[in-house]
């Protein structure tokens, strides 16, 4: 047995993994081999400051803990880089086990003193898409370099080179935060790309920051006019001096070719390309000065999750020429980034068009989708080769790129797909002999990877892909299950309680906006004031569902405020704790049933005061829950809460025949799954909630309300063969209708394509939302049968229920402890094989209800059907 994966706040440490924000961050580790039934009896941490030659070893400690201990150190101290190990003991060891290999952490810089520097008299752009602004500083040095870290943020979307080399290949930072609140910087490692002689160049792009922004015309420059870049590079000599190169009205700055907008794309010139403009020696001339500007930010902190990055590179699996005479490259998948081409030559002058779309309408490019957000890069050559080129500070949803190329200078067979997302590892997997079932997995696998860009973003393509609150809500628990997302996830938790401080003085203070971050709020939009049960009901749900994965209770604590101070601002009826529909503008509901007509969202089936109570009532069974963690004096403030609102509920909502007053699969759904139901009525909740199914040809008739939850409900009633038709059914709508219908990422409409062909009327309408996707977990809880019982995976369940076509299945979640597999097939007889972490215990349950409480190792069942 050995330890390894060493965590520190769960972040994994490595180059651009994001830098810790902390000065006593907690330590997570696993314990993998081959062991059975080993637990850990204790630990030791080991830790090498900077400036130690040696370890500190900290004494053992006597625990099983192996996730999210405590700090044993003394306090880090900003931008620290430092060592550590661990080594753990089982219970049935006499010995502890080697000491892992060290890992190298680093703090972020935890106070920034560089300066924002701008073009100098730039005048204020108008523009919808901005021009990137170009800094230069050179600078030699004289002594041999032991160590250089860059560290840097901006006011806008960067990029820096040092030397002509680019620090990282990552992209879109520093995102996009809370800007009034929390800024982000980034570090580098840069130690091997000085010489004795240096430049530093840095370009910025409008980005988030001033680029056009926000739907029904968004803004521009919402956060600021100016694109303006902040960096230092610390430079550590072998003889143990040290030198700082920073940001100051000594930089060089000028226009550069590239004019983005991340809703429109690029438009890049060539010739306006500034020849080694990030090379030492290179002309001045050209270059104007630069200033020093006031970014309007509380705070600038370390980026403590990972970098957007390029997790792959696909080819086009076609090329046609559609029928009004446009070529047209198909990469086969519906992916988020950009398209890179490769050795090309042409004329000066000539310009190359790229146009976007993630579907087909016949035959054409379905742009209508987009809305106003142009997705089309522009490469204009400067005469000769190009060996490559890729825009910059834009990024597309997209699986058809049309060329406009006059005289076909460039192959489309020989372009790339550059897919781009938030460096997340993905760490849950699904599947079964059942390919359909296997597409939709793979297809919320690809939605949450393109829609996870900096922040939990609700679609990557139209003039939107914003921080809708409501999806993430809904979609929290299968998000951690597929991706190791958490650091992302509690960053934008953060700006989610930086967003209420913003709000202190609205008419329910602190209140979340119903995106985060949030611009609604400068657009003078109707959608400002909003409120709505699930959307705002985030500030609970996303960090319930993220300490259930990972039993880190600093999510909650840090939380904390964020979570009361939303259930204290819920509108509720005098005496009652139930929603007050009067003093709200309208609830979203179960958003996007299949019986809402195109151009209204909300007009669904069931009642939407039934869904935001329902709602109502899981928030605040949450918080007994995290209150018991964090708070224990309030656990009966919040029990009282939350039964007098089952109380209100079923007042309100439930028949004396024990119907609701919604007769629909998303009532009786969250009925039967959030616990508002006795015993007896769930058994009836079930047989009614069978019932509709069953009339309704076994077809979807939930929105996002429900959705997570209908498929669970009927397994839990004991209604499996409903449950699986319904997995199953590839009519209109279901989930494998856009299977069928050939997608390859999670829709936002069950019919955002219709079965004519015709993209939905509604103006609205998305191919890639992974909303809907959340039926995943149903897949992992249900079919493969992994369920949490203690927080993090400590323990948890396996019960498979088999059933339908599909004769075998395999689930996976490389958990906190380790990898936990369950895997079986079914012949005469079930097989089934159990795969359990060190540290951690499973309750295994047949089909045959006989159950097996186990610990670590690898477990075969045999059982009848
Ligand atoms: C978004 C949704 C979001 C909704 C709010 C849409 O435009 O794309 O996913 O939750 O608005 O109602």
């Amino acid at each position: 047995m050995h330890v390894t994966d060493l965590k520190l706040d769960l972040l994994s440490p490595g180059p651009c993994n994001g830098t810790l924000g902390s000065t006593k961050p907690v330590v997570s580790w696993k314990v993998v081999g081959d062991e059975q039934n080993w637990y850990q009896s204790d630990y030791q941490l080991r830790i090498r400051y900077e400036d130690d030659s040696e370890y500190t070893v900290f004494p053992s400690e006597t625990s099983s803990e192996s996730q999210n201990v405590n700090w044993p150190g003394r306090e880090l101290k900003s931008k620290e880089e430092f060592l550590i190990s661990c080594r753990v003991k089982g219970t049935k060891d006499d010995q502890f086990s080697e000491w892992s290999d060290p890992v190298k952490c680093q703090v972020g810089s935890l106070e920034w003193k560089a300066s924002f520097i701008a073009l100098e008299h730039q005048a204020r752009e108008e523009r919808s898409t901005a021009t990137e602004t170009l800094f230069r500083k050179q600078f030699s040095v004289s002594k041999t370099v032991s160590r250089a870290k860059l560290w840097c943020t901006a006011a806008g979307i960067y990029e820096v080179e040092i030397n002509g080399q680019r620090v990282a290949e990552d992209f879109l930072n520093p995102g996009f935060t809370t800007y009034e609140k929390r800024l982000l910087h980034q570090m580098y490692d840069v130690t091997n790309l000085l010489s004795l002689e240096n430049a530093i160049g840095a370009r910025v792009g409008a980005g988030w920051y001033s680029g056009k922004f926000g739907f029904d015309g968004g803004m521009t420059n919402i956060y600021g006019d100016k694109r303006a870049i902040s960096l230092v590079l610390d430079i550590r000599y072998e003889d143990g001096t040290e030198e700082s190169i920073a940001t100051d009205n000594t930089w060089n700055a000028r226009i550069g070719p590239s004019v983005a907008g991340l809703y429109d794309g690029e438009f890049y010139d060539a010739n306006a390309e500034v020849d080694g403009w990030s090379e030492p020696g290179a002309d001045s001339s050209g270059w104007g000065g630069s200033e020093i500007v006031d970014i309007k930010t509380e705070a600038i902190l370390p980026q403590s999750f990972p970098h957007v990055t390029a997790q792959r590179k696909i080819v086009p699996v076609e090329c046609f020429v559609t029928p009004s005479g446009k070529t047209v490259v198909d990469f086969g998948e519906n992916i988020v980034g950009f398209v890179e081409f490769l050795n090309v030559s042409a004329p000066k002058g000539y310009k190359v068009t790229f146009k976007h779309a993630e579907v087909l309408e016949n035959g054409e490019l379905g742009v209508r989708p987009l809305r106003e957000a142009k997705c089309t890069d522009v490469y204009i050559f400067k005469g000769g080769h190009v060996k490559q080129h890729h825009p910059r500070f834009t990024f597309h949803g997209f699986r058809y790129c049309q060329i406009e190329d006059p005289d076909s200078v460039i192959d489309p067979h020989l372009l790339k797909a550059v897919v781009i997302s938030t460096n997340m590892k993905q760490i849950g997997d699904f599947s079964c002999d059942n390919a359909l079932l296997n597409q939709l997995h793979s297809n919320v696998v690809r939605s949450s990877r393109g829609n996870f860009i900096t922040l939990p973003m609700d679609c990557p393509q139209r003039d939107e892909r914003m921080g809708w609150t409501g999806d993430i809500a809904l979609f929290g628990q299968t998000a951690a299950f597929l991706f190791d997302c958490l650091p992302m996830l509690c960053n934008w938790l953060q700006d989610v309680w930086a967003e209420q401080q913003l709000r202190a003085d609205r008419e329910f203070p602190y209140s979340p906006p119903v995106t985060v971050p949030d611009v609604i709020k400068y657009m003078k939009h109707f959608w400002d004031p909003q409120m709505s049960a699930i959307w705002q009901d985030c500030t609970v749900m996303v960090p319930k569902k993220l300490y259930d994965a990972t039993g880190d209770v600093t999510i909650l604590k840090r939380q904390y405020e964020s979570m009361e101070r939303w259930i204290e601002a819920i509108p509720k009826l005098p005496e009652q704790v139930r929603w007050d529909k009067s003093r709200i503008f309208m609830q979203l509901g179960d958003w996007l049933d299949p019986s809402a007509p195109p151009e209204n969202p909300v007009k669904a089936m069931t009642d939407s005061g039934l869904v935001a109570d329902a709602f109502l009532f899981l928030i605040l069974t949450y918080m007994v829950d995290i209150s018991a963690k964090v708070q224990p004096a309030d656990v009966e403030k919040y029990r009282k809460l939350q039964e007098r609102c089952r109380h209100d509920f079923r007042a309100a909502y439930l028949l004396p025949n024990g119907n609701l007053i919604s007769h629909t699969q998303t009532a009786y759904s969250l009925g039967i799954c959030f616990g508002l139901l006795s015993e007896p009525e769930i058994e009836h909740a079930g047989q009614q909630l069978a019932a509709i199914v069953a009339q309704n040809d076994f077809k979807i008739g939930t929105g996002f309300a429900g959705t997570p939850f209908v498929t669970k409900a009927l397994f839990g009633t004991g209604h499996l063969r409903e449950a699986y038709a319904m997995l199953l059914q590839t009519k209109c709508p279901s989930w494998l209708y856009p299977v069928v219908s050939g997608a390859t990422t999670v829709w936002e409409r069950w019919d955002s394509m219709k079965e004519d062909g015709s993209i939905n009327p509604g103006e609205m309408t998305s191919f890639n939302h992974y909303a809907l996707g959340a039926v995943a977990t149903t897949m992992h809880e249900v079919l493969g049968g992994v369920q949490i019982a203690l927080p993090g995976y400590k323990k948890f369940i396996v019960r498979p229920e088999p059933g339908g076509d599909i004769t075998q299945c395999t689930v996976s979640h490389d958990g906190p402890y380790g990898m936990i597999r369950s895997e079986w097939k079914v012949d005469q007889q079930f097989h089934l094989e159990v795969t359990v972490p060190l540290n951690t215990s499973a309750e295994v349950i047949l089909p045959n209800g006989s159950r097996h409480t186990v610990g670590s190792g690898h477990h075969v069942y045999e059982c009848d059907l």
